[in-house]
């Protein structure tokens, strides 16, 4: 039976204060930026005293210094970036990602796999209005997150999604959306916590922002892609979704000099045609079980988000999460949403036995493609480790290759090895294939998420049930 998704109505409501609505993220200009240089110069020149405290912004580490927010926004170019920019390298920052004409090397690795991508058509819109959508709910034939939370494929070959985890007593802690222009006082405090976290960086924010995305690897963080314009990527035709993964992995390893092998879709928007993609490009795709909704706080309140976490965190108390621990959507999106995860770490670390990064509960030591990253285990983690080994961040100034475990030829199944998902798989590198569609995570328990506690994003009713829309 086909029913019409009738999200519409709430697009005006819901979707506008959704994590990630496009006006939420800043977009820098280039030009803005070297014109805030110029009168910096300017300034300069009239005064000594404001030149010898000018932030220096040109490597991480003094780029951490600076702590005032308003300094810490202001747009600066740096070299590096703006080398690979007007070289024609990346798409335009914040808009949606397409193959493009200048670049045939990446065109044809689409092409190699554009003839075995399910045959699945986009549903609704970038921004999320699934209004005109016809979708058989009934069997949900590809498995679309969004319609509810399906993460196990139909699709052969698939991996299921990890979203939650198999440590009893886990908090999965994960920050989407970054890097935040102003994070320094959130990474300090972390820092000082000993805590890491996984952070899910959006691909235009990393251009924006090189040297707090850098800041995020060298302070010890797990780094995931978020896609490269933050749009709802079940829309987005098959080159679209190819290019949003490709190049938000593109400007992470730009940028930070490591090739990551996990992504999580924005607003969990994710079928097995997308899924297909991502595990293409070598992504292992992560969702979450539980859901803070703070990135509603504008139109939720602070309380309601409060109350949320306190859900969480009474079923860390009482005995939920005893077989799977459970990753949690937390964003470090603006001052509200940083300023509850400070708020909150202390009280998961009450509530849960351990508070990890996704990638170390799952005993991924080496998450990233390249050798010299090396995190500890759930085991090392548990017993104190909670440094990871790692090279300094680079930015190079030249188009870096993308390490991608794309093997062609196998038809109906995809045949790339998703190291992410299987610590093993990632010591046996180059065969590319045989990738399983075992999933590490053997738990299938139910996974939802705060059930109940939100209605703004609650729709019409289909079929046996609401739909509930996860943004
Ligand atoms: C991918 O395949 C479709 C269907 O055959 C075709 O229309 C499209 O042009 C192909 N895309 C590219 C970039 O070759
Ligand atoms: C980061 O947080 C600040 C403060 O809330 C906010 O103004 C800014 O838009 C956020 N976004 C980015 C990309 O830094
Ligand atoms: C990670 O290792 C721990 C033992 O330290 C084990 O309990 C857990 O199941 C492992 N996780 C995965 C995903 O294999
Ligand atoms: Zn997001």
């Amino acid at each position: 039976m086909h029913s019409s998704l009738a999200l519409a109505v709430l697009a005006g409501a819901a979707f506008a204060s959704a994590c990630g609505d496009e006006k939420h993220f800043q977009r820098v200009r280039r030009a803005a930026a070297s014109s805030a240089a110029a009168s910096r110069t300017v300034a300069a020149g009239t005064s000594a005293a404001a030149a010898a405290t000018a932030p220096s912004r040109t490597d991480e580490a003094s780029n951490a210094q600076i702590t005032n927010a308003a300094e810490e926004c202001t747009p600066y170019s740096y070299p590096p970036v703006a080398a690979l920019q007007a070289a024609g390298v990346f798409p335009e920052i914040w808009e949606i990602a397409n193959l493009s004409t200048a670049q045939p090397d990446v065109t044809a690795l689409f092409q190699s796999l554009n003839g075995s991508i399910p045959n699945i058509a986009p549903k609704g819109t970038p921004a999320g209005d699934f209004s005109g959508v016809n979708y058989d709910g009934a069997t949900d034939p590809d498995c679309w997150w969004t319609y509810e939370q399906c993460h196990t494929p139909k699709a052969k070959g698939l991996q299921s999604d990890v979203y939650n985890l198999a440590t009893p007593e886990t908090w999965g802690l994960t920050y989407d959306d970054g890097p935040n222009c102003s994070h320094n006082a959130f990474y300090d405090y972390l820092q000082d916590q000993k805590q890491k976290a996984t952070m899910f960086y959006i691909g235009s924010n990393v251009l924006d922002w090189p040297l707090e995305a850098q800041r995020g690897l060298t302070d010890g963080h797990e780094i995931c892609a978020h896609t490269w314009s933050h749009r709802y990527m079940t829309a987005l035709t098959n080159e679209q979704v190819f290019a949003e993964l490709y190049y938000s992995k593109k400007a992470i390893k730009d940028v930070l000099g490591v090739t990551v092998q996990c992504w999580r879709p924005p607003y969990g928007d994710v079928d097995d045609r997308v899924r297909y993609i991502a595990q293409s490009l070598g992504m292992q795709t992560i969702i979450w079980s539980d859901n803070t909704f703070d990135y509603n706080i504008a139109t939720l309140s602070r309380a309601t988000i409060e109350g949320n976490y306190n859900e969480i965190l009474n079923g860390g108390k009482n005995g939920s999460y005893a077989v799977n621990g459970t990753i949690v959507l937390t964003h470090e999106l603006n001052a509200d949403t940083i300023s509850l995860a400070e708020e909150f770490l202390p009280k998961i670390k009450e509530a849960f036995k351990y508070v990890a990064p996704v990638g170390v509960a799952m005993n991924n030591t080496e998450p990233y493609v390249e050798s010299g990253y090396t995190y500890p285990n759930f085991a090392q983690w548990t017993a104190g480790t909670t440094s990871i080994s790692l090279a300094a961040p680079t930015a190079v100034s030249t188009d870096a290759s993308l390490s991608i475990p794309l093997s062609t030829g196998q038809t109906g199944s995809v045949s790339a090895t998703v190291a992410y998902a299987s610590a093993a798989a990632t010591s046996s590198s180059g065969s590319g294939s045989g990738g399983s569609s075992g999933g590490s995570n053997g738990a299938r328990g139910t996974a939802q998420g705060i059930v109940g506690a939100i209605t703004a994003a609650v729709v019409g009713a289909i079929g046996a049930g609401a739909i509930t829309v996860m943004l």
